[in-house]
């Protein structure tokens, strides 16, 4: 348990080791960054991952600021994350695909570059957050789930999803995986490569049956 964190309100005050903003200040800049709806959602899942960290023993702080950090790119215009993914040398493969995939690598970046976020954990959490990663540790895990279970989400799954996370994060990370898939085949939308790396590790049934082709 990260005791030595000093929490207020549930919330923890950042030792500032991370970035260069306190918890109040990435607040105001996540309220002044995106539109209403979305800071909301920020917020909830800061909320909701806080209260993974305590029960699976994660560091609050660390937590907190990607929980809040990300969806900072979120709402940038294409034209300008797509400049930086070429200056800042991102996966140049994720031209291919929709805009949606490019807010957690750009976010992390723009968090790097602006605040001096560079902390390997939080950053990782806030590249992978909606794609996930084949590696993933706690950090990464809580905020790819928090995001897709925080309390206004609605969608086919999200409950199942809720009660896993109650007592297992890898086998939410595994029924995640598995449902992003399942909804973009079902909407018969193009699958950004490193969404099926993620499916591969998190969520196949066992390890025989990842590595046997002849296993469908
Ligand atoms: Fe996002
Ligand atoms: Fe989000």
């Amino acid at each position: 348990m990260k005791d030595y964190i000093r929490m207020k309100n549930n919330k923890p005050i950042y030792s500032q080791n991370y970035c260069d903003l306190s918890r109040p200040e990435l607040v105001e800049l996540m309220e002044k960054t995106l539109s209403k709806r979305r800071f909301k959602h920020v917020l909830r899942v800061e909320k909701t991952a806080l209260k993974l960290a305590e029960a699976y023993n994660a560091d609050k702080e660390k937590v907190s600021i990607a929980a809040l950090a990300h969806d900072y790119a979120k709402e940038k215009p294409d034209e300008e994350m797509r400049d930086l993914i070429i200056s800042e040398n991102l996966d140049l493969e994720m031209l291919q695909f929709g805009s949606n995939i490019w807010h957690g690598p750009v976010g992390a970046v723009l968090m790097k570059n602006e605040y001096h976020l560079d902390d390997e954990e939080i950053q990782d959490a806030i590249k992978y957050h909606t794609i996930g990663s084949p590696r993933m540790d706690i950090v990464a895990q809580i905020i790819y789930i928090a995001d897709f279970i925080e309390p206004n989400r609605s969608f086919n799954g999200v409950e199942d999803a809720r009660q896993l996370a109650k007592t297992d994060l890898e086998s939410t990370i595994a029924y995640i995986s598995r449902h992003t898939l399942k909804n973009l085949i079902k909407r018969k939308a193009k699958i950004y490569p490193k969404a099926i790396e993620t499916y591969n590790v998190w969520g196949v049934k066992n390890k025989e049956e990842q590595d046997d082709p002849f296993v469908y």
